[in-house]
């Protein structure tokens, strides 16, 4: 059977950063206002599955047609079971991604951990190659972790992978209308640091986020962003990069709120798990509100084999191409795991 469905499945809410911009809201105005929305994210992690849930759910995905789970969250890498259940995810031979803000890296059980079961790839999250700007929008919580520790955690990473071929190592930047020129210095800093690829993601706002007016991206932004792709693509840094349509998506959103996509991946070889067990066909706010009722599922209980089994044909058409789908192609192209890039390398 071929197991051509990938997972994004934000395993866990909390997070030892408390990015103003994140999916997830924010501690802060979640406690004043715990949100009631079907699919809203939350780092309260109120309704977060247990271990037994998740390890249950997980077993079952071997006989199913999953080939390859992004771990995320919240931050995985600060759940104790989680390279358990890496190990779980990988006897199954599912290839496994694993996306954080790489400060766990400085743990050197963390890293050995990711070495021994042959994780495919570390995406690491970086908005910039300033320490400021990057912990002004990546604070931590302690107040005391920041760029120097993912700087640092990257490295721990690439030194004692060696030779290996994996994990590949990446870096993710949110692209906001305040670090534009970044989408060019990060490329310049992951390449230095010996990572393999890049992945520059526009910031995904509502209208209505407190920040949605400083750091959403505007028409007025599309040629300067243009300009930092065009030197991104030309640059011949050694790093695997987005397809070269991706840039045009990302300006797509900008200008025009929907779009239309045929045959998209979204509910077909693509599906999104939250941290409470929900599975939905893609992380679009659009595409989750109208999700009928009775295609809400969980993973509680169930069966991944039931709940994803092999596809066959094309997806269907999707009007609601957005912002917060954009981000979605580079995982879909494998970017972080084999070069379908069409970048320098
Ligand atoms: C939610 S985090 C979870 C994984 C991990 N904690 C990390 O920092 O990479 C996954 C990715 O989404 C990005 N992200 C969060 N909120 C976003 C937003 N509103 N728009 C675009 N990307 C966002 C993060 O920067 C990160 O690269």
């Amino acid at each position: 059977m071929k197991r051509h469905i990938t997972l994004l499945w934000s395993l866990r809410s909390p997070c030892n950063l408390g990015c103003p911009y994140c999916y997830f809201g924010t501690i802060e105005e979640h406690r004043v206002k715990a949100p009631a929305q079907a699919g809203q994210l939350s780092h309260l992690s109120r309704a977060d599955l247990s271990v037994k849930e998740v390890f249950a759910f997980a077993r079952t995905l071997g006989d199913s047609a999953v080939g390859r789970v992004f771990l995320a969250g919240g931050e995985p890498l600060i759940w104790p079971p989680l390279i358990d259940l890496i190990a779980v995810l990988k006897a199954a031979e599912i290839e496994v991604v694993v996306c954080t803000n790489g400060i766990p890296l400085n743990r050197p059980d963390v890293v050995d951990g990711l070495l021994s079961y042959g994780v495919e790839a570390v995406s690491v999250s970086l908005d910039s190659a300033d320490p400021g700007y990057n912990d002004r929008w990546r604070p931590s919580r302690n107040g005391m972790d920041g760029w120097d520790q993912v700087i640092t955690g990257i490295r721990a990473l690439v030194e004692r992978r060696a030779e290996r071929v994996h994990p590949r190592i990446g870096l993710y930047s949110v692209v906001t209308r305040l670090n534009i020129p970044q989408v060019v210095e990060v490329a310049k800093l992951a390449a230095n640091l010996g990572c393999d690829y890049y992945v520059p993601q526009p910031v995904a706002l509502e209208r209505t986020h407190r920040f949605h007016d400083e750091l959403s991206l505007r028409p007025e932004d599309v040629v300067p962003l243009r300009e930092a792709f065009a030197e991104l693509y030309e640059s011949g840094f050694s790093l695997s990069l987005p397809r070269s349509t991706f840039p045009g998506q990302v300006v797509s959103t900008i200008l025009h709120e929907t779009g239309t996509v045929a045959d998209c991946f979204g509910g077909h070889r693509l599906r999104f798990v939250q941290p409470d067990g929900s599975v939905w066909d893609c992380p679009s706010s659009l595409k989750i509100a109208e999700t009928p009722q009775g295609r809400r599922r969980t993973i509680k209980g169930r069966n991944a084999a039931e709940l994803f089994p092999a596809v066959a044909g094309c997806g269907a058409a999707c009007g609601l191409f957005s912002r917060d789908c954009v981000n979605m192609w580079p995982l879909m192209d494998a970017v972080a795991i084999s070069d379908t890039s069409e970048g320098p390398r």
